[in-house]
């Protein structure tokens, strides 16, 4: 193998970021949340993927990062989930090292609270219709902030 196709390869590190619209009954949303977020910390943690995934105001934003191969067959077996639809890739390609090292898979419904906050940090709606590729792991990024922190002083 060269260097370059070691570089390239599939086991090299790469990170997916999209975005979807939930399919999800309201009422059923914070169940049907947990239990993908549970089969997501089993599968994630078998194939090395972590990540983040947003809930907020009728979309799913979503970044799975790890070996570029179970990045995509994750991925992939995500887009056959009838829970949400019109998923849009944002971002993919290889990376140059883990934003959400800490989680197999973390789920954050944004509060109003937590909303007002992003709202005023980006001084503006956020639309997820249009948002682009940095936009969104600038996004991803803070959220992962606020957990970072909520899990700080839930423990504290
Ligand atoms: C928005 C969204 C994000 C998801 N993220 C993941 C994920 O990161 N990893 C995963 O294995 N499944 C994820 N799923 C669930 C998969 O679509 C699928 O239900 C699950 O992987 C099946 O796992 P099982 O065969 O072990 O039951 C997600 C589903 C949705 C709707």
């Amino acid at each position: 193998m060269s260097a370059n196709s070691a570089i390239s390869g599939s086991r090299t590190l790469h990170r997916l970021v999209y975005a979807s619209r939930q399919a999800i009954e309201p009422v059923r949303l914070n169940a049907q949340v947990d239990e993908i977020i549970r089969a997501s910390i089993r599968n994630n943690r078998a194939v090395a993927i972590t990540g983040l995934l947003l809930v907020h105001d009728g979309w799913f934003l979503q970044a799975l990062e790890g070996p570029a191969e179970a990045v995509m067959s994750t991925y992939r077996r995500i887009l056959d989930d009838p829970r949400h639809k019109e998923p849009r890739v944002l971002q993919a390609g290889p990376a140059t090292m883990r934003e959400f090292a800490n989680w197999n898979m973390c789920a954050r419904r944004m509060s109003d609270a937590d909303d007002a906050i992003l709202k005023t940090l980006s001084q503006r709606e956020i639309d997820f219709a249009v948002l682009g590729g940095d936009q969104a792991l600038k996004l991803l990024k803070v959220v992962r902030g606020i957990q970072s922190r909520t899990e700080l002083a839930r423990t504290a």
